[in-house]
């Protein structure tokens, strides 16, 4: 059990803990990107980042692995795995923990994927690394087991095979399989199957589910219909902020934010029904050094007030597990 900010948290794998980064522009200023993130991953359970194209989901995944690029600095905060403070670990340290206890996969395999090295030696990569007690037999063994998990036929042969060997659906399928290798306490999924077409994308959501539940994981996708199917939790980012948060039922069938009401409406086909016409939020999230005052999201917003262009809304707990950040719940008006 661990105290956050006065509470037990006895169940929070991830803990981001009012986490802000941001990137130095061209004269050394720093440009703030994520602003004050508090947020955590429940053990076993899957949280969802939703929120469109720029709004720094793939910038919060990162984080949590310390992988940002060089002209992202960390302005506060804290990120918890378990008790430790991932942003005081040096980089050597790091590299024990990624792949061990936090492994990421990402949009394009190939990125992540060398390629002139055999799939196989490249899960025996991972396994040597983390898992030394085990010999060269059982690494090797571990591998075709691996990929006979993930859903790769005649794995004895293909374990030989070279990454260009494969498909793009069976890229990614590798790269879960390296994931899992060593049992992650958590798994970050940034954009996993939006490369793929629809029916490769299906399966390796098939196979993301299955393997659900043996640890964390944190799914990043502007895809609502995705975290539907595979997240019990989903934070709703817009411009670097948090602006709500909830279950999945919530998110999707009680939405309280303007912004999340907006994405949700924008979805095609949600449960089966067909809209005549598909809705879209005007507008379109600005880049970061366009951030607006008050409520980063007032300008593209159909209720916004005086009080939004020139106060931030803080976020506001509406009830357990459910947090909003916006003025008509702030009680700021009352
Ligand atoms: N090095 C950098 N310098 C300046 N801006 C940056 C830098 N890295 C990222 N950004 C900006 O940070 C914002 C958030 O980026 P991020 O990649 O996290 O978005 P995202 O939500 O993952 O978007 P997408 O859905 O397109 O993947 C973007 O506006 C991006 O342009
Ligand atoms: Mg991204």
């Amino acid at each position: 059990m661990r105290e956050v900010q006065g509470r037990q948290a006895p169940d929070d794998i991830l803990i981001f803990d009012n986490y802000s980064a941001g990137y130095l522009d061209d004269d050394g200023h720093i440009i703030n990107l994520l602003d004050s993130l508090s947020f955590s991953v429940k053990e076993g359970r899957a949280l969802g980042i939703v929120g469109e194209s720029g709004c720094g989901k793939s910038i919060t995944g990162l984080s949590a692995i310390r992988l940002l690029s060089k002209q992202l600095v960390v302005q506060g905060g804290a990120i918890f795995l378990g008790n430790e403070n991932l942003l005081e670990k040096t980089e050597r340290e790091m590299q024990d923990i990624r792949g061990g206890k936090i492994a990421m996969i990402f949009q394009e395999p190939m990125t992540s994927l060398n390629p002139v090295l055999s799939v196989g030696f490249q899960i025996e990569e991972v396994l040597a690394r983390h898992r030394p007690e085990l010999s060269p037999d059982d690494r090797r063994s571990s591998a075709i087991e691996l990929l006979r998990e993930v859903g790769i036929s005649a794995p004895e042969k293909r374990v030989e095979d070279y990454p260009h060997q494969f498909s793009g659906g069976m890229r990614q399928r590798v790269m879960i399989a390296m994931a899992i290798a060593c049992h992650p306490l958590l798994l970050i999924a940034d954009e996993p199957t939006t490369a793929l077409d629809v029916t490769i994308q299906a399966q390796v959501l098939a196979l993301m589910k299955r393997l659900k539940g043996r640890g964390s994981l944190m799914l990043i996708t502007h895809n609502l219909g995705i975290i539907a199917d595979l997240c019990e939790e989903v934070l709703v980012m817009y411009a670097g902020r948090i602006v709500e948060k909830a279950d999945v039922e919530t998110i999707l069938k009680k939405p309280i934010h303007p912004y999340t009401q907006g994405l949700i409406a924008s979805i095609p086909t949600l449960r089966g029904e067909r809209q005549k016409f598909l809705y879209s939020i005007p507008g379109m999230v600005p880049a970061a050094k366009n951030f607006p005052s008050g409520c980063r999201f007032h300008p593209r917003c159909d209720r916004c007030m005086d009080l939004c262009r020139v106060e931030a809304p803080p976020l506001t707990k509406i009830r357990d597990g459910h947090s909003v950040r916006c003025h008509l719940y702030s009680g700021a008006l009352s």
